[in-house]
């Protein structure tokens, strides 16, 4: 198939012996076409033994949006693999990278879906089956839960110009949760976004439905224009596939991986930002910070990378009371310490004494204030009592533990 970046051909992806995958750059194409940071333009092919390099596995969808497409497309073609998938999804994805047939041209057209009734829907599911089953040939986006990418230019939260008239990709994110497995996992992220927001983080807009069913989000890589800017999660940048997506540390294959690729004299401005969403992370027991729910985002493969603003975040402990970090720090994946992470902040991201303690004590305020909202929002959503009251329980525990002096 045809691999494009920022809408220009750059190369072409092919299965390789058994079970692997080669591709090789068109010659002559700028530099500034490479399809990751980490897979620079040159005129010998990148081959793989399994499956797809890294940055060609980042978008592909898991959990339950890969189970529909497998149902709903194994039947024509018999056999199942990535490559079906990125047949599939690939004209919509995630970032600057697209892909299509090799004699195809690109379009990507993405139907039009307004927001707003979805955040109106009330409870019954059915919405919610309907639109996973429309939207999952074009959502070329990875991760567990249910989630799909939609359409509505008019729904942006953004302050700038409106996206051009013509623009026909995903402008959002939707993402659902299973009823019996995870439940309110909409409204546990929704709050626990807003921690991050007071933290002074960079965050998409977001809403939560009126029932709690569904949270929508911005893109954060789609420009004003209506194109779409480069975005490499961190199993790309540490070469890793999907399904190692929890191994590494926070130190090496986070912190120490993000000033490698940043590119960026200014570094250490968002290795403060990294180190206070691994700090969010552990005060709000995500136990779920691993290397594909961090990213960095850039205009230009070959330009500067900045940390992608924060996605993802989740009091995992609501559900799993025994779950733990999802990568180790000081080589054990229990709960960091305050002064585990004070010793993070110090090392790794180069902070005195004193500037670590002031972002540990930052986020401390940012839950102590959110816990109000969330109180306020249970005496009015009483199905998110359970939910609510364990996750305050949970953040009162991780903040003791992790941003507090001992
Ligand atoms: N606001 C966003 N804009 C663009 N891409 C996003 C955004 N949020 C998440 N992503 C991408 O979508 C993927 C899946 O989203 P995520 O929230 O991590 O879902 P899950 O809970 O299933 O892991 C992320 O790994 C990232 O690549
Ligand atoms: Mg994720």
């Amino acid at each position: 198939m045809k691999v494009w970046t920022d809408g220009a051909e750059a190369g072409l992806l092919d299965r390789f012996e058994n079970r692997g995958s080669t591709f090789l750059y068109l010659p002559g194409g700028p530099p500034a076409r490479a399809v990751s940071v980490t897979m620079p333009m040159r005129l010998p092919s990148w081959d793989v033994r399994f499956g797809l390099p890294p940055i060609f596995e980042m978008n592909l969808p898991e959990g339950v949006l890969r189970e529909r497409l497998r149902l709903a497309f194994a039947k024509a073609t018999g056999t199942f693999d990535e490559f079906d998938l990125l047949g599939i999804v690939g004209r919509s994805q995630v970032g600057r990278i697209r892909y299509t047939g090799d004699k195809e041209q690109l379009h990507e057209d993405v139907p039009f879906q307004s927001v707003d009734e979805i955040l109106a829907q009330r409870r019954d599911g059915g919405l919610f089956r309907y639109l996973l089953d429309k939207f999952a040939p074009s959502s070329g986006i990875s991760g567990v839960q249910p989630k799909i990418l939609v359409r509505d230019d008019r729904a942006l939260g953004r302050t700038t110009s409106r996206v051009s008239e013509s623009h026909r990709g995903a402008t959002h994110i939707v993402k659902f949760w299973e009823q019996n497995e995870y439940p309110q996992l909409a409204a546990n992220e929704y709050f626990c976004l807003k921690v991050a927001e007071k933290c002074r983080l960079e965050v998409p807009p977001f809403r939560l439905a009126e029932d709690a069913l569904a949270l929508v989000i911005d893109r954060f890589d789609l420009r004003p224009d209506g194109t779409y800017r480069g975005f490499e999660d961190f199993c790309v940048l540490n070469a890793r596939r999907t399904d190692e997506k929890y191994r590494g540390s926070y130190e090496t294959s986070i912190m120490r991986r993000f000033a490698q690729f940043a590119n960026y004299s200014n570094v250490g401005e968002d290795l403060e930002r990294l180190f206070t969403l691994i700090a969010v992370n552990c005060a709000l027991r995500n136990g779920d910070a691993h290397l594909k729910n961090f990213g960095i985002v850039y205009d230009d493969v070959e330009g500067e990378a900045r940390l992608a603003p924060v996605y993802d975040l989740v009091t995992t402990t609501a559900y799993l009371p025994k779950d733990s970090m999802a990568l180790t720090l000081n080589g054990t994946t229990k709960w960091a310490t305050t002064r585990e992470l004070q010793r993070l902040g110090e090392t790794r991201m180069g902070g005195s004494p004193a500037r670590v303690r002031e972002i540990l004590e930052r986020i401390d305020a940012a839950i102590v204030a959110t816990t109000e909202e969330v109180r306020a929002y249970i005496k009015e959503h009483p199905s998110f009592a359970g939910i609510g009251n364990r996750m305050l329980q949970q953040w009162e525990q991780g903040a003791a533990l992790s941003l507090r002096a001992a």
